[in-house]
């Protein structure tokens, strides 16, 4: 009895330690502790961009061997993988994003954060022009910032290869606001679907809806409008959900060029059986209101008209990175971004360091990639941090004892190891509670398919979230999604 009474009563001094910790930690992060303030005499680091690269960066770097200044258009993280589940309603924005104050204010040395667009580098007198992208003031306001070193974060954009009415018709899917638009319209699609006298012709139109593009973005987002219709749609709008039509546009000869063969004839098979019309080695080559101009296989054009177009192609360089690859010419001549050394200096400059989307390596341009140069990047400034400290002290009078201790130190902090990276696998929702996975295994790969990858999947995302606070949300949105449904509302 006696040891069932001591596990009862170590149970219950577990739980109140348990519960105050978390209360504790909960405290703590709601109210922040003071920040030391910015040091003249330490190095300022300006880092452009708050996406996956930028923000691993900001989570690692060491604040008290830096001032750091981070200028970035929206003033939060946002969590691309779930993106796709926001078109429809299964996970709400707000669930995948999380502030970058969040970030910041837990630093022991206070960050800067300007919610701005950076528009232009100059690299020879280490500043950068940035401008505030809020219209709260009617015009525009710009300034300058000068940095000792400067962190280029800033991503890609929307790959359109110059095809006609892609910008003005199409709908891209890589932005909150772009989730927010693919949302509103499809449900405007489908309530002007049923308003009355509409031809036959007009609401098959109105609810065919092409995806350009058959990458992950393209396949999850098809996969999630799928199990909209079926889970939800199929229930409010009886009469209409049996006419909407899902259609993939892929160049390629197949989907997914990335993913091992029998995933992709995996994911083919399934868009099958959920009446997903894929078509391959069709070209979208112009983009009208109403319809979309392809060529086929065999050469011949014909158009396909749609309700919704959705554009996902992949990406490319933003005017600020084409603008610095200008001023590189000797150096930067790779047009899909920056092109960057083993270390992720930029290939010129000992100044700049360029990271994630936004340049051109061997890596793919994936979230996995950023973040652990943002990581990797962090460390090599703590290194770099150590080495200007230690020739610092080299510099004053020293025993000889203590000058060679710091020279072997010195000796150390120069070794510095390039980047590595390490692949975790690549993982994509293909509908129907199905998700498909290749993971890295021994020396081979493991390709796995099917409705226990899912909850590989789920699980591998919600240990990826970013915080705690996005992990309660997006579980709670997945509860609240089979409990009572998607809602239907415009957004
Ligand atoms: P981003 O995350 O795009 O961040 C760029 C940042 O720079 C943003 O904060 C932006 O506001 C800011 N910025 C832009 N212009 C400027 C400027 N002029 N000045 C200052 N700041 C600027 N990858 C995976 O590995 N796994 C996945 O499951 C996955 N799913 C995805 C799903 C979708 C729908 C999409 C679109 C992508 C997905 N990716 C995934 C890819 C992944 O999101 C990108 O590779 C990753 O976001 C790249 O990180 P980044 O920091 O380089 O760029
Ligand atoms: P992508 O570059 O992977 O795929 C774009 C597809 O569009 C290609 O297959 C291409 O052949 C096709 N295409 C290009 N032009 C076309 C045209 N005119 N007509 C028809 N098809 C055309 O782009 P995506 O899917 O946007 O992904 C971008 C990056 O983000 C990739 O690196 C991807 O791996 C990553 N990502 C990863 C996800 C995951 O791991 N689950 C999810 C989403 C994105």
């Amino acid at each position: 009895w006696s040891k069932w009474a001591m596990f009862k009563t170590t149970l219950k001094v577990g739980s109140v330690a348990f519960v105050a910790t978390a209360a504790y930690a909960m405290y703590e992060f709601r109210h922040p502790a003071h920040q030391q303030d910015f040091d003249p005499s330490k190095k300022t680091v300006v880092v452009l961009g708050s996406g996956w690269a930028s923000t691993s960066f900001i989570k690692a770097i060491d604040t008290d061997e830096y001032n750091v200044v981070v200028v970035s258009p929206r003033n939060y993280f946002l969590f691309t993988p779930l993106l796709p589940s926001c078109t429809v309603g299964t996970v709400d924005v707000r669930s995948i994003v999380e502030p970058i104050r969040f970030i910041t204010r837990h630093k022991s040395r206070a960050v800067k954060v300007y919610e701005a667009e950076c528009t232009e580098i100059d690299p020879d007198h280490k500043t950068i022009t940035l401008v505030d992208n809020s219209d709260v003031k009617g015009s525009r306001e710009s300034s300058t910032l000068s940095y000792d070193y400067l962190i280029v974060g800033v991503g890609a954009m929307n790959q359109t290869f110059g095809i006609k009415g892609v910008e003005e018709y199409g709908c891209f899917l890589k932005e909150v606001w772009d989730a927010q638009k693919v949302r509103t319209k499809l449900m405007d699609c489908i309530e002007t679907a049923g308003f009355p006298d509409q031809s036959p012709e007009e609401i098959e139109r109105l609810l065919g809806i092409v995806i350009v593009g058959g990458g992950p973005t393209g396949i999850e987002y098809a996969a999630e409008l799928h199990d909209f219709l079926i889970d939800d749609l199929t229930d409010w709008y009886p009469d209409l959900a049996g006419k909407l039509n899902i259609t993939l546009v892929e160049a390629l000869p197949n989907v997914l060029p990335a993913f091992s063969k029998q995933l992709i004839d995996y994911t083919e098979s399934t868009f099958k059986e959920q009446n997903i019309t894929i078509h391959t080695k069709t070209m979208v080559k112009e983009v009208r209101e109403k319809e979309i101009v392809v060529q086929r296989p065999d050469g011949k054009t014909e158009t396909m008209p749609y309700g919704l177009l959705v554009w996902a192609t992949g990406n490319t360089a933003r005017p600020l990175v084409r603008d610095l690859m200008a001023k590189f010419p000797n150096t930067q001549n790779i047009r899909r971004g920056l092109a960057v050394d083993d270390w992720l200096r930029l290939e010129g400059s000992e100044s700049i360091f360029a990271l994630g989307d936004a340049t051109a390596t061997k890596y793919a341009p994936t979230a996995q990639v950023a973040a652990q140069q943002g990581k990797y990047l962090a460390r090599l400034f703590q290194q770099m941090a150590a080495r200007d400290r230690l020739q610092k002290e080299l510099g004053s009078d020293l025993s000889d004892d203590d000058r060679k201790k710091k020279e072997r130190k010195l000796q150390k902090t120069q070794d510095i190891k390039p980047f590595h990276y390490s692949h975790q696998g690549s993982l994509c929702y293909i509908g129907s509670d199905k998700a498909i996975a290749d993971l890295p295994f021994g020396a081979g790969n493991l390709a796995s398919g099917g409705v226990a990858t899912y909850a590989f999947w789920r699980s591998a995302y919600i240990s990826n979230l970013f915080s705690a606070r996005n992990r309660v949300l997006v579980i709670t949105d997945w509860l609240k999604k089979t409990f009572l449904g998607r809602d239907i509302s415009r957004e």
